[in-house]
């Protein structure tokens, strides 16, 4: 049976933070990022997802490694599938969005918005006539704040006139994110598949250079679509196929109130086998490797390969 990651206690490892999907264990020189196998959804825990941590994990080392020329990025180390040794930086305010496509179902989407009239987007225009889910003439970056609760949209210049954010570092994040998006639908079309939109998180390292932080490039930070059904789906006014975690979600809403009781009912196993498939299907279809078939407790096999890194790092 494959062993679900729920949470790790690693004392020897340093004082834990606990993210909604990654524990973050900060240490003098470094910070080690676990991925766990915790699916959120309604800024809360609604499952746990075996194999879901090794493919974030892997697959943002994947991107880190096929984007580093474009960026510097955190990564310093890969002890075990679900851990990153990374540089630990101090996180700019917003997160870096990337729009590929005039798509989306939530009230802050690109679609949701030019259906309701609007074409000035701040820092850029779309013209009339644009049918949901068509590809933008060019990749449109629309950052958001982090806020406690949800995020915020922001334009780059409230961005600069409140403050927040410098102009240049500012539009040398707007530039970098451009390029690590091109890259991204680059290789993802190579492999079959249609990088919609994406966030990206940036940080200073200590000697305060830009680094590409966090994860890149995910299930969970971006949207794919298959390519090759993209073109005959849309012309017959249909979604196109793409990465699904949504009947989650459904079953949720339909089961209980998952923005206000104090506990949920379990997900159903089937659904979150069929989850844990899909991950483990993107990622091999996006990197051509294999999720590792893990059959031992994943925190004993983390904790013996950071003892194992730790010897050889001495
Ligand atoms: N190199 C880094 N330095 C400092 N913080 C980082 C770095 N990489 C990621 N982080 C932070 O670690 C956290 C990752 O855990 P996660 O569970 O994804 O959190 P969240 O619930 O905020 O999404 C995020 O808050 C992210 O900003
Ligand atoms: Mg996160």
């Amino acid at each position: 049976m494959k062993q679900t990651l729920r949470a790790t206690h690693l004392a020897e490892l340093g004082e834990r933070l606990e993210g909604k999907v990654r524990d973050i264990y900060l240490r003098p020189r470094d910070v080690v990022l676990v991925a766990t196998d915790r699916h959120s959804s309604f800024d809360r825990i609604i499952a746990y997802v075996p194999g879901k941590g090794e493919v974030l994990n892997r697959l943002s080392a994947y991107w880190f490694e096929q984007t580093q020329d474009i960026v510097p990025n955190h990564v310093l180390a890969l002890p075990d599938p679900n851990v990153t040794v990374a540089k630990r930086c101090t996180p700019l305010p917003i997160e870096a969005v990337m729009r590929g496509y005039l798509s989306g179902v939530t009230g802050t989407s690109l679609w949701t918005r030019y259906e309701k009239g609007e074409r000035d987007f701040g820092s850029f225009r779309l013209p009339d006539g644009m049918r949901k889910n068509e590809k933008l003439r060019a990749p449109a970056f629309t950052p958001s704040t982090k806020e406690k609760d949800h995020d915020r949209n922001v334009t780059p210049q409230e961005i600069v006139e409140t403050g927040l954010m410098a102009r240049d570092l500012l539009a040398r994040v707007e530039d970098v994110s451009r390029r690590l998006f091109l890259r991204g639908q680059e290789l993802a079309r190579a492999r079959g598949l249609i990088l919609v939109d994406t966030k990206y998180e940036f940080g200073l390292d200590a000697d305060g250079a830009l680094t590409l932080i966090d994860e890149v490039h995910t299930p969970d930070s971006s949207r794919y679509w298959q390519a090759d059904s993209y073109q005959a789906r849309i012309a017959r006014g249909e979604e196109p196929e793409y990465f699904d975690k949504e009947f989650l979600r459904l079953w949720f809403m339909d089961h209980c109130d998952p923005y206000h009781d104090a506990t949920l009912p379990e997900a159903p196993a089937d659904m979150v086998e069929e989850l844990s498939r899909r991950y483990a299907a993107i990622f091999t279809q996006l990197t051509g490797e294999a999720v590792s078939a893990t059959e031992e407790n994943i925190e004993e096999r983390i904790r013996r390969n950071f003892a194992a890194y730790l010897r050889r790092a001495s």
